[in-house]
């Protein structure tokens, strides 16, 4: 205990004396006192102090000083019931906006929940039993007791599980079309231009809600906007092309009975038309999915990130938890251990799955990567083999073949895929991912989405598409190390983790490569699994597709530079994932001094040959291959123009071209690529072989992820970078020292207030890309006044991250350490610093549980704009605090935990100080190794 106390500095110590001033004055008279007072304290004080005194160790003493005030104070105040509700309140704009545990606000019960109807004309309904649900909100905790529940009780052979994707992506908004009874819903209603606006009318007024909030101005008009014509007809003729009744419910008459049209809306959707509104096609898209869409091969459930767990997925027909029967066992099950509340608890049922016999055959067991499971992630370097560079697909299709009766379905279906690729022309490779790039008034932003699981214009709320990044990028983190698949952070994503181990704010997506062999066993073992975050540590569910054609590793017609996708169903966005290989790529100009300085050392034997290619079919060149379609009736018109116009794009482009090796057959670049180690993704990006061959543990996003060594020489072969880690900007935004995080230029000058003009606020002396401490603390305190909520939650949940980085940074460029003092304190860093970092941002579920609560509570009262600075400066408090310690080498967050080398200067990361300059920090790689 004395030891930890010591921990608690001064400056804490004021802050949270200040607090207690402020709130419970006794406490603090007596704290005052003598600090040895404590044991003779009340029940209150003694509570609230160790609490204070065990927090601090985390670095989130004063977030918990301050929460536990705060209960005090609810203790202390008479229970008025306005005060009541605005304690509510209170507390839940904390937790909404300042807490990234996942903690439900509610509890799920089966009465309440499952067998209440939550909307449409039927509302507040109760139901007699499962048997009469036609909709229910698929939430996890319902889905997953269910789920963990069945698996629990499996046996060891091993049964395909029934599955809808009803159960797993989000319906919410696409129930409200199922609940509707008597507007005249039809296929066109999802294939205008926009919604007609007297029939969504009709729907809200029958189910009372609205179908969708965002970007609603464009219908406020008095009778919405009229359907042109021109755009009833494209509506007609989109869906007849692309919709049928659901003959289900169909074949019933027209007055829709109760069991008739469970789960559907009453027609289907059988291909996609994005030329409509963002509110039209996030529909469209969700009934596709219900109905057409195939489904996964198997869900991969995750153990944290320390293992998975994968289940084959029954592919001959839909089912959905009630459908198959699994909820009707499982409240079953229950009765008999009469669970009378009907409170469902998943996580205790996924526990019991995890700790069951039935789980261990499910376990995942990649034998291919026998090697990695010692190595990948162990410790602080992840070395690579120029091996890993180079995949004989055809060798593999023998060795798949070989076994064929013995193929998961996994494998079946990536020994189709190796074979259509490997027997396909470069030139006719057909696009394999589709993003909504024509969707209407949407700036093609639609471009960032994958076409199948598009879910509405979401990056009109910053906030929520931050989540579902943050979210993806955590759950993929997870998977890479739960199945020891090498990856590292790419492009804009490495660019971003640079300056703050969090990706840009304003980028809509995530880059990440890998070798092309770890891209194979990727799709072996995972492509068309539905990944599943742990329930324990969140809610997210992704899609991992890998491509079709991913034996071509040169740009080929351009129809597919992204090998491989993760895709988040509930938003459609997506995470890019390349694979670099050797290929017969032209080599930039960027690498013509490395290879004019080799070339002569390689010799013209050509050594190394493209595994992949078929002689005769697959390795012809353009020409040759049209004159050969010319007489050849077994390839359409189509197909000739394709080649003619790739021929044309390589004339055109030709002379300009730069490349070093533009005059050398494809045969011989592809063994100089090979010789040299310079490896290339589909788009033509080259690294060296000794710029990513040492990779480095490292956390992004709050966890454990991999980077090339050498980042900074990477960064700067597509960006340009600057030598300084602080006060820089790019897309109207700085970084800011201090704050350890980007802020909008626009907002920056107001939270700045150098010409006084927003009143309340104190003025920034110092100049932005330089700003003092005091300036910073000012910054801060101004952000919380003018309810700069965004900045400020931001900045407070990303301490943790940013900081982590900023001592990674001095430990990385450290002109004072050796090597091996390096690996050691990074080491320490990673270990035990790393291993506390709290979740930086919510999970997108739970932040939807809190929103509606937050809604409900605020329709009866609401919190003034005092209320709200007042609260936002508890926090702005606690990054001032956090800062003051940091500078003072006094941050808990950074002291050792065992006490054993207590007493050590090295102990400390605090005390480590690397001293780097950081106004020229970034000129150079890190210096990792002698
Ligand atoms: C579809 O619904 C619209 C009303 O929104 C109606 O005018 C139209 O006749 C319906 N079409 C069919 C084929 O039922
Ligand atoms: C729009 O909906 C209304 C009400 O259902 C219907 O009468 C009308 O025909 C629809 N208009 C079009 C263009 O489908
Ligand atoms: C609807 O599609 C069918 C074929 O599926 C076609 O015969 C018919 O002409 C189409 N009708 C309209 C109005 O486009
Ligand atoms: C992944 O699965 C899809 C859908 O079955 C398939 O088209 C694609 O070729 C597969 N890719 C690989 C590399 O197996
Ligand atoms: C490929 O075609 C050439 C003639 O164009 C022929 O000489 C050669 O034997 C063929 N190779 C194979 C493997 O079929
Ligand atoms: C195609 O066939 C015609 C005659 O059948 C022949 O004259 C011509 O040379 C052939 N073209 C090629 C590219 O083989």
């Amino acid at each position: 205990m004395d030891s930890s106390d010591a921990l608690v500095s001064r400056v804490f110590r004021e802050k949270v004396l200040k607090w207690l001033k402020r709130y419970a004055p006794f406490v603090a008279t007596l704290l005052r006192r003598r600090r040895k007072v404590f044991s003779a304290l009340s029940l209150f004080a003694c509570l609230f102090v160790s609490v204070l005194v065990l927090r601090s160790i985390d670095g989130t003493a004063y977030e918990a000083a301050v929460s536990k005030l705060d209960q005090f104070r609810t203790l202390s105040t008479s229970p008025q019931p306005v005060i009541d509700s605005k304690q509510q309140l209170v507390q839940l704009y904390k937790k909404i906006h300042f807490d990234t545990s996942l903690e439900y606000p509610t509890v799920y019960g089966l009465h309440t929940d499952l067998l209440t109807v939550q909307i449409g004309p039927q509302k507040g309904e109760k139901l007699n039993s499962a048997a009469d649900l036609r909709f229910y909100d698929a939430d996890p905790r319902l889905v997953w007791s269910v789920l963990a529940s069945h698996l629990a009780q499996a046996s060891k052979t091993v049964v395909p599980l029934p599955f809808s994707w009803y159960d797993w992506a989000d319906f919410r908004d696409y129930n409200k079309l199922i609940s509707v009874q008597h507007s005249p819903l039809n296929c066109t209603f999802l294939f205008g231009h926009h919604f007609n606006s007297s029939l969504l009318l009709q729907i809200e007024t029958e189910t009372g809600e609205r179908l969708f909030d965002i970007d609603r101005t464009y219908y406020n008009t008095e009778n919405g906007p009229e359907l042109s014509e021109s755009e009833i007809q494209d509506m007609l003729k989109r869906a007849n092309d692309s919709c049928v009744a659901d003959s289900r419910s169909s074949q019933l008459d027209s007055k829709r009975s109760q069991s008739s049209n469970a789960f559907s809306t009453g027609f289907i959707v059988k291909t996609l038309q994005d030329q409509v509104r963002p509110e039209v096609y996030r529909l469209q898209a969700r009934n596709y999915i219900l109905h057409t869409l195939s489904l996964p091969l198997s869900l991969t459930v995750l153990n944290g990130n320390s293992g998975a767990w994968q289940i084959p997925i029954k592919q001959d027909r839909r089912e959905n938890i009630m459908q198959s029967g699994l909820l009707q066992e499982y409240l079953d099950r229950g009765s008999k251990r009469s669970k009378t509340r009907g409170e469902l608890d998943h996580l205790s049922e996924f526990d019991k799955f995890a700790e069951s016999d039935g789980s261990r055959h499910l376990l995942v067991d990649i034998k291919d990567l026998k090697e990695e499971k010692t190595k990948a992630f162990a410790g602080l370097f992840t070395y690579l083999q120029k091996s890993d560079f180079e995949f004989d697909a055809l060798a593999k299709i023998e060795e798949l073949a070989s076994r064929a009766e013995f193929l998961t379905a996994h494998e079946l279906s990536y020994l189709d895929s190796l074979r259509f690729s490997t027997q396909t022309h470069f030139a006719f490779t057909p696009k394999y991912f589709q993003e909504p790039g024509g969707l209407k008034d949407f700036l093609e932003l639609g471009r960032h989405h994958d076409a199948r699981f598009f879910n509405g214009a979401i990056f009109r709320n910053p906030d929520q598409s931050l989540l579902r990044l943050n979210s993806m990028m955590i759950t993929f983190q997870a998977f890479l190390k739960a199945n020891h698949l090498t990856c590292w952070l790419a492009h804009g994503s490495l660019f971003g983790y640079l300056y703050n181990g969090l990706n840009f704010p304003w980028d809509n997506d995530f880059d990440v490569q890998m070798p092309i062999r770890h891209l194979h066993i990727l799709a072996q073992n995972f492509n068309q699994s539905l990944i599943l975050q742990d329930p324990r540590e969140g809610n997210g569910r992704f899609f991992l597709d890998v491509g079709s054609s991913i034996t071509h590793r040169i740009q080929g017609n351009g129809n597919n530079n992204i090998d491989a996708r993760f895709i988040d169903i509930d938003s459609g966005l997506y995470i890019d994932i390349t694979a670099l290989s050797v290929s017969s790529a032209m080599l930039s100009n960027r690498d013509a001094v490395f290879f004019n300085q080799r070339k002569d050392s390689i010799g013209t034997e050509l050594k190394h040959r493209d595994p992949n290619l078929i002689a005769n079919k697959t390795d012809i060149p353009l020409q040759e291959l049209y004159n050969k379609l010319a007489n050849d009736s077994s390839h359409s018109d189509e197909e000739r123009r394709q080649v003619e116009q790739l021929i044309q794009a390589y004339k055109i482009n030709f002379p300009s071209n730069p490349s070093p090796t533009k005059f050398y057959a494809a045969d011989q670049r592809y063994n100089l690529n090979h010789e040299l180690g310079l490896y290339n993704c589909r788009n033509h990006h080259f690294v060296q072989f000794d710029m990513i061959s040492t990779l480095v543990s490292t956390k992004y996003h709050g966890v454990s992820a991999l980077v090339p060594s050498k980042y900074i020489a990477l960064l700067k072969r597509e960006y340009r970078v600057p030598m300084k880690s602080y006060g820089v900007t790019y897309q109207s935004r700085s970084f800011l020292k201090g704050v350890r995080s980007w802020i909008q230029s626009s907002l920056l000058r107001k939270l700045m207030n150098v010409a006084g003009r927003h009143e309340g606020l104190e003025s920034v002396r110092s100049p932005a890309n330089n700003l003092n401490a005091e300036d910073v603390e000012i910054l801060l305190r101004n952000s919380a006044k003018s309810n700069s909520l965004e900045f400020l939650a931001y900045m407070h949940n990303s301490k943790e991250i940013s900081t982590y980085r900023l001592k990674e940074i001095e430990l990385h460029f450290s002109q004072k350490y050796t090597a091996e003092k390096k690996h050691s304190l990074l080491i320490q860093l990673y270990n035990e610093v790393g291993s506390r970092l709290k979740p930086i941002m919510k999970d997108p579920f739970i932040r939807f549980l809190q929103d509606r609560k937050w809604n409900e509570l605020s329709s009866q009262l609401e919190l003034s704009s005092d209320d709200l600075s007042e609260l936002n400066l508890e926090f702005a408090e606690s990054v001032i605090a956090w800062n003051s310690l940091l500078d003072r080498k006094d941050l808990p967050f950074l002291s050792r935990l065992s006490d054993k080398e207590a007493g050590q200067d090295d102990g400390d990361l605090n005390i480590n100080d690397g001293a780097v300059d950081h106004s020229i920090v970034f000129k150079a790689d890190p210096k990792l190794f002698e």
